[in-house]
């Protein structure tokens, strides 16, 4: 008896310190695992043979183009999807394929991934297609008749009945916990966006089993940080969490990064702190109740929503090992929270930040600024006139630019340009970090490029409801309250942002197609289903130069609208197309985050038209994040230069580097079968102008 208990004793302690290290070996989950740390503890691939990688075998998908999508690997089998929503079941080993489903409904998200399920005989595959969460048979390929509708989920479902036909996707994979799928979802993020509520669902059934209303009602905490009923306000929406969560299987909770409050840029109508929106929220798994929440912006701006899940780490601080939280940014800073009560492991400054320029809107007085870790990328305040690129030919215009934009710290949008520096895309992006969660190391890649910001008045014509007596052009002034800001007022969009040009639409495609893109959305670009269908005709007309001039329609007058809109989404760049500021354009960097310390800090990829990119790299744009083994490894691709990078973790050396068939802007994945290791990427290219590609390629040594 006295054994036994000992025994227990002996458990339950081991049971209280960190994660045992074995389960680190599988990538079965979304980014190796539930913690969310790109994490391996395989041996095989080690600092010294990395440079002996080689191709083991390439799959080549059934269409071409952006793949963001990170697979996992469970029993011998590889899971993943294709930049066309088709999911896919490969042999892990040789890269055959065992099923691909196609799904009849007309979709293009983006899709980052799939998700596992299974008990006994019984396994799933779940994955996100236009507004429908499927359900696939993992053995077969074939749909879950027994759940949602027919091995279909309806996104909308739970959401309010005036959500119903709002756009909603999910780019992120679902969190299993039990028998429940918590799932991601996109919205819109204008005025009239569908509620960002984080969901449950019944792994079997599809049913759903808890909802938590990230926009509070009344009596739930945080309703006071809105105006009264903001939750029934039609023009007020998101607070989404797009990028996946991470979850704590031994404590049974959930850690949601949720997104801005739409609209983004203008928040006269939600003038508070907003909560949930910008915050990591601790949910309990089970019911989705609330545990705790850290805001990272109060009332936020700029569209500075957490942009990847969080990563579930160990550190050490005053001798004392705490289950922490991790959350990159954006804004290039990392919140180190305690992960049983939301406080932050370093000391936050409320830092008092401009007040708002433009009428009706109140910026938050302060901003939270961790004291450390160093933030990983270089802030507009920071920059000076000397910090123009040395490549840019035009420098002294860029100067003039540069000098008469607002650099200020969390500077207001404004209806003139403010330097959002980091840019909309981060600081880090989508592809989060990976970390080393016994040691508590973080490595994240960011990007440093400066965008502008700015807001316009919007024609008094379309914010007047009912004024239906003017002689506009409606589908001009539809265009411009729905597709400008990223297509550009001229609608030459902006290449070099991934934004097209749709002045050439009418020579290279059908009404028809763009009415498909306008309904169902195209990779980044949302969908409009609250655009009326004659409304929809009037765009189309006038982006084929067929419309006929009319009095504005009441439908359009009747559309969710602000008074002040975001005006576009422009980077700051030399007349060559190269960014406007100095190098590094991005980098990595290895945060030690027991200390708060910086490890080491590198410029991350090349740009091929500069001279001594081999010596002295100017580091470049990137999607798509990093994997870190145990045995000293950090292996990344994710730069527009279309390189797959090995460094060494320890010093931020390159060890070896390799050209893949198209750039993968995606995370890889790391298993090992038959005793064999391998890393696989999605090479698809099409991001940031680089060439199309539909390989997914696995590296092993020979
Ligand atoms: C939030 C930004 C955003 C908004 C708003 C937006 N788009 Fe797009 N649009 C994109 C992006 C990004 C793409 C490229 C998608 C891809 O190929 O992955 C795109 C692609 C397109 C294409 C395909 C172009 C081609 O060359 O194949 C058309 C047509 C289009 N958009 C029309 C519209 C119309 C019409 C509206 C307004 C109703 C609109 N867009 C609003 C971001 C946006």
């Amino acid at each position: 008896m006295k054994n036994r208990n000992t025994l227990l004793l002996l458990l339950l302690v081991a049971g209280c310190t960190s994660t045992p290290k074995n389960k680190y070996n599988t990538w079965s989950e979304y980014l190796g695992g539930p913690d969310r740390n790109h994490y391996s503890t395989l041996t095989q691939i080690d600092t010294n043979n990395v440079k002996q990688l080689a191709i083991a075998w390439m799959y080549d998908a059934p269409d071409t183009g952006q793949m963001q999508m990170s697979p996992i690997m469970v029993n011998d089998v590889l899971y993943g999807v294709t930049v066309g929503l088709k999911a896919f079941a490969l042999d892990a080993a040789t890269g055959k394929q065992r099923w691909i489903y196609k799904d009849s409904v007309v979709a293009s998200n983006s899709c980052r991934g799939v998700a596992y399920w299974e008990d006994g005989d019984d396994k799933r595959i779940f994955y996100t297609a236009g507004q429908n969460l499927i359900a696939l048979n993992a053995t077969t390929g074939k749909l879950v008749s027994t759940f949602g509708n027919n091995g279909k989920l309806d996104l909308h479902t739970g959401l309010p009945d005036e959500a119903k036909d709002k756009f909603i996707t999910s780019t992120t994979p679902g969190t299993i916990y039990k028998n429940l799928i918590i799932m991601p979802v996109r919205v819109a993020e204008d005025a009239g966006a569908a509620p960002g509520h984080v969901r449950a669902f019944d792994t079997r059934t599809g049913k759903l089993m808890w909802t938590f209303h990230t926009i509070p009602q009344p009596g739930e905490k945080g309703y006071d940080t809105w105006p009264k009923d903001a939750y029934k306000n039609e023009n007020i929406g998101a607070v989404n969490n797009w990028a996946g969560m991470a979850l704590d299987k031994k404590t049974g909770t959930l850690f949601i990064p949720l997104g801005s409050a739409a609209p983004d840029f203008y928040g006269a109508n939600r003038n508070g702190a907003n909560l949930y929106a910008n915050c990591l929220l601790a949910l309990n798994a089970d019911d989705g109740a609330y545990k705790w929440h850290f805001q990272m912006i109060h009332h936020d701006l700029w569209d500075r929503d957490p942009p990847a899940p969080p990563n579930l780490i160990t550190v050490t601080k005053n001798g004392q090992q705490i289950d922490a939280v991790a959350q990159v940014t954006k804004q290039g800073y990392t919140f180190v929270l305690d992960r049983n009560t939301g406080h932050s492991l370093f000391p936050i400054i409320e830092t008092e930040v401009p007040a708002s320029l433009v009428p009706g809107e109140q910026a938050w007085p302060t901003q939270p600024i961790p004291s450390l870790p160093k933030p990983y990328a270089r802030a507009a305040w920071q920059l000076t006139e000397n910090d123009i690129s040395p490549y840019a030919a035009n420098k002294e215009e860029l100067k003039q630019k540069f000098l008469a934009a607002d650099r200020r710290l969390f500077g207001p949008p404004d209806t003139s340009n403010v330097l959002l520096f980091p840019g909309y895309d981060g600081g880090a992006e989508w592809g989060g970090a990976a970390a080393d969660p016994f040691k508590g190391i973080l490595y994240v890649n960011a990007n440093e490029m400066a965008w502008y910001l700015k807001v316009e008045k919007q024609a008094a014509t379309a914010v007047v409801a009912g004024k239906g007596a003017v002689q506009v052009s409606a589908g001009k002034q539809l265009y411009s309250s729905y597709c400008s800001g990223c297509h550009g007022k001229d609608r030459m969009g902006n290449a070099t942002s991934g934004y097209p040009n749709l002045t050439t639409v009418p020579q290279k495609s059908t009404q028809q197609y763009v009415h498909q893109i306008i309904s169902n959305g195209k990779g980044m670009m949302p969908a409009f289903n609250n655009i009326s269908k004659d409304d929809q005709q009037r765009v189309v007309d006038y982006l084929f130069g067929t419309e006929k001039k009319e009095a504005m329609s009441a439908n359009l007058a009747n559309t969710h609208q602000d008074l002040y809109k975001h005006s576009g989404y422009q980077k700051f760049l030399d007349d060559k197309g190269l960014p406007g500021i100095n190098p590094p354009w991005g980098t990595l960097t290895a945060i030690d985050l027991n200390t708060g310390q910086q490890l080491w800090h590198v410029p991350f990829g090349t740009t091929p038209t500069l001279p001594n990119q081999d010596t002295n790299p100017t580091g470049c744009e990137n999607y798509g994040g990093p994997i870190v083994t145990e045995n000293g490894l950090l292996l990344i691709a994710a730069t527009k230069d279309g390189m797959f990078r090995a460094y060494n973790k320890n010093s931020g050396k390159l060890l070896w580097q390799a050209q893949l068939p198209a750039a993968s802007f995606a995370t890889p994945a790391m298993y090992s079968v038959n005793g064999r290791q391998y890393l696989v990427l999605a090479c698809g290219g099409e991001k940031l102008g680089t060439p199309k590609g539909n390989k997914v390629v696995a590296f092993a040594l020979p």
